[in-house]
């Protein structure tokens, strides 16, 4: 019995979003490991050139490409030299979000409001739109985004975070009906508490972290390697009949 070819990325092209640490780095590994050339993209360039020098001594294949989600110039620009340096996109993680703001809802700063917009909403928005342009062009494709737990259930404190989150899980599913006739999913990852940058003031905060591991079932934060492999599934063959779904990896926080 031949080992399934489900889940084999060869020949294509991936880009993720806030590839240069945490979840987005662990995702652009493992779809690199599973054959797909991956742009790693960022803000900023050195970081990403990193992660891509790192997949390239792996044996994997990577480019780095800098942009800066909130700033529709960058998006346009980056969609350009996609189209000039590959010709296509298979596969688009929308994992870079910010949240620059902890505090009760009723002192939301307009400046980290609009934000918080810019780059979780409209930057999902518009990099959805451009690299479903390009995957229409080739037959399709599958768009992956990076949701949250937060976007069901708010956190404490993370008042427009969490909404832009819920609009990321109605957005995925707008995408998965109207691009279905050409062939592309849409899918969206809802991770719990995972230990990278993002999260550290909750993750390092003994008695944040102690109250969040009450909630979660598993009794403990995901490493950002196990978000990589549900990726994995909606941007293969193995998710074929996937689309517009939200998939909770959150140790059972939402169950
Ligand atoms: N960690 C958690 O507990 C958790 C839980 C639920 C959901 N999530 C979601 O998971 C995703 C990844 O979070 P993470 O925890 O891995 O965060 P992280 O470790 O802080 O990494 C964030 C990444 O995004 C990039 N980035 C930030 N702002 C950007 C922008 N405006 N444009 C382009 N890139 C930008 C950062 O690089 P540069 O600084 O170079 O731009 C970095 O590569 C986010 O969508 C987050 O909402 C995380």
């Amino acid at each position: 019995m031949s080992k399934t070819t489900l889940f084999d990325l060869d020949g294509k092209i991936a880009f993720v979003s806030g590839a240069s640490r945490g979840i987005g780095e662990a995702i652009a590994h493992l779809l690199a490991q599973q054959g797909a050339h991956v742009i790693v993209s960022s803000r900023r360039l050195e970081g990403c050139q990193a992660v891509a020098d790192a997949i390239t001594a792996a044996g994997g294949k990577a480019t780095a490409m800098a942009c800066h989600i909130g700033e529709m110039e960058q998006i346009q620009q980056v969609f350009a030299s996609i189209r000039e340096q590959f010709g296509r996109l298979d596969i688009l993680v929308n994992n870079a979000a910010t949240n620059p703001q902890f505090c009760n809802v009723l002192d939301t700063d307009l400046g980290a409001f609009q934000k918080t917009v810019d780059v979780n909403i409209r930057g999902y928005f518009f990099m959805s739109v451009e690299a479903g342009k390009l995957m229409r062009e080739h037959g399709g494709g599958s768009i992956i985004n990076v949701a949250s737990i937060n976007g069901v259930s708010p956190g404490l404190f993370q008042g427009i975070y969490s909404v832009t989150k819920a609009a990321v899980i109605n957005m995925t599913k707008v995408f998965a009906k109207e691009c279905a006739q050409f062939g592309i999913r849409c899918n969206a990852l809802l991770p719990g508490l995972t230990d990278t940058k993002f999260a550290s003031a909750l993750v390092k905060n003994d008695a944040i972290r102690n109250a969040a591991l009450q909630q979660i079932p598993l009794k403990r934060v995901a490493d950002p390697g196990e978000m990589a492999g549900a990726v994995l599934y909606l941007a293969s063959d193995a998710s074929s009949y996937t689309t517009g779904t939200a998939l909770n990896v959150d140790g059972g926080f939402l169950s």
